[in-house]
């Protein structure tokens, strides 16, 4: 049988293009744990959009300004023009979002936006309800536990994927469409708030294939996570708690941020994530968030799930500050698309949300347009192909079969020592001889018998480090300083 299509990720990107392919296609959905395990799941703070047409020029230019200009005019234009018809669309699909008291979209403001323009959902699980919405409306076929190890690409044509059932049971599913939707590279670092399953294998595909990836240099740490825990995926704490008058302070609860920049705890995230990283090493401090601007029934009603997470871990908000520190956070750059969502150079190969790179976050990802770009460009993805139908003939692909997923002997303390390398080394602060040398040793590991997943993973790891050997000057995310 040829699938319609094959979506690789559970993801709002993935789901969502899910959603709107016509209930007639056949529609495969690879999701490679649970459906939940997904960054998706785990974001809080909102979907940023245009909420009228005057908004438009003026988010258009929040996205660049804290992007610094190194984004795709283009595709910024693009998102930002179609963002409330996509919101919105949703929402009439059944959607539930938080309302303020009019009965209109209660709507927050984060780091580096002009005004208000956020919509959130449950307080700050507006992922974790994006999901759920998703998941209920899903009416195609979906495998779990899924480890995607090919595209199958012939030429410049792709025809589906291959993949494996819980490790062992090996498939391959032909498509006219294939479309990517895995995520960034989180699990690549030591420390960030990503979903465990999200570790970049689906770019080291696309590089074997001779797809290069775009911008891999820039990586976003986000500033607030709290500090101190032993949990794999970092707990973050939204940017929208800020957005609502949370401070960061040192141990004297000073606020030191405006030492860095004019906007404080409001100034774009690269910066911030700097600036923390920068005090605590100058002073020895350590460094909080405080939430003494808050009521308590307040803090409780907007941020019920963070106030529930803190509660566990033994916090009482909101009179106690937390520890943080930066963790990675999201990748702006990944598979190269054009604005149609399609694989540039590929034909029926869509990349959609984190694991794209459209241009549309540049050298730093404005604050909550990460879920706005998964919506939108699913939807692009799901227009252009429905559109564009370019048939395939599966007989004209000869399937190579990598059996070989992981070496349990080695795979376990090089990924290790792999995470802890990108984290010494292509993290806020850089300079060219950590890069290199981290970049030699991802050349040793790869030529270990390593098993087929981290082989991948270390072909998007040594893509970041040559990305950012290549830019020699600091641009957002990217902060060379000199040895
Ligand atoms: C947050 O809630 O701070 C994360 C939102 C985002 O990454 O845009």
């Amino acid at each position: 049988m040829i699938y319609d299509y094959v979506i690789i990720g559970s993801g709002v990107a993935g789901l969502n293009a899910a959603r709107l392919i016509p209930k007639d296609k056949k529609v495969l959905l690879l999701s490679k744990k649970s459906p939940w395990e997904c960054n998706t799941f785990w974001a809080q703070g909102g979907v940023a959009f245009a909420v009228d047409r005057e908004d438009i020029p003026a988010h258009i230019e929040d996205t660049l300004n804290a992007g610094v200009h190194h984004n795709n005019q283009a595709a910024v234009k693009l998102l930002s023009e179609k963002s409330n018809e996509a919101v919105n669309d949703m929402i009439k699909a059944g959607l539930k979002v938080d309302l303020n008291a009019k009965g209109q979209i209660a709507l927050t403001k984060e780091a580096a936006h002009s005004r208000s323009r956020i919509l959130h959902a449950d307080g700050d699980a507006t992922g974790r309800m994006i999901h759920m919405f998703l998941i209920e409306q899903f009416p195609h076929e979906l495998v779990t536990n899924v480890v995607v190890s090919d595209l199958l690409i012939k030429d410049d044509v792709c025809y589906g994927v291959q993949y494996f059932v819980n490790e062992t049971e090996e498939k391959v599913a032909y498509a006219h469409n294939t479309i990517i939707a895995s995520g960034g590279v989180g699990s690549l670092y030591k420390y960030h708030t990503n979903s465990t399953s999200i570790s970049g294998e689906l770019q080291g595909i696309c590089l074997e294939k001779g797809i290069s990836l775009k911008d891999m240099e820039m990586i976003q740490f986000h500033p607030t996570v709290v500090r101190g825990t032993h949990f794999a995926r970092k707990p973050l704490l939204s940017e929208a708690l800020r957005g609502e008058g949370a401070h960061i302070v040192d141990d004297d609860d000073k606020r030191f941020l405006f030492e860095y920049h004019q906007d404080g705890e409001l100034a774009p995230r690269d910066i911030v994530s700097r600036a923390i990283f920068d005090y605590a090493t100058k002073t020895g401090k350590g460094v909080f968030l405080s939430f003494k601007n808050f009521e308590k029934e307040f803090f409780k009603k907007r941020f019920p799930n963070i106030y529930a997470n803190l509660k566990d871990l033994g916090f009482e908000l909101p009179f106690e500050k937390v520890p943080i520190s930066p963790a990675f956070h999201y990748t702006m750059g990944g598979i190269p698309t054009n604005l149609d969502a399609q694989v540039v150079g590929m034909k029926n190969l869509y990349a959609i949300g984190e694991c794209a790179c459209t241009g549309v976050h540049g050298a730093n990802r404005l604050a909550s347009n990460s879920l706005l770009e998964g919506i939108v460009f699913s939807k692009i993805a799901v227009e252009h192909s429905l559109k564009n139908h370019f048939e395939i003939d599966s007989k004209a692909y000869d399937k190579k079969i990598n059996t070989h997923i992981r070496n349990k002997s080695i795979d376990k303390d090089i990924k290790d020592l792999l995470r802890k390398l990108m984290w010494e080394s292509a993290s806020i602060v850089r300079n060219e001889s950590d890069l290199r040398s981290a970049l030699n040793q991802i050349e040793i590991f790869l030529k270990e018998d390593v098993g087929r997943l981290l082989f991948l993973r270390l072909l998007t790891a040594k893509s970041i480090l040559t990305s950012a050997l290549g830019r020699k000057e600091s641009l957002g995310a990217h902060f060379i300083k000199e040895n």
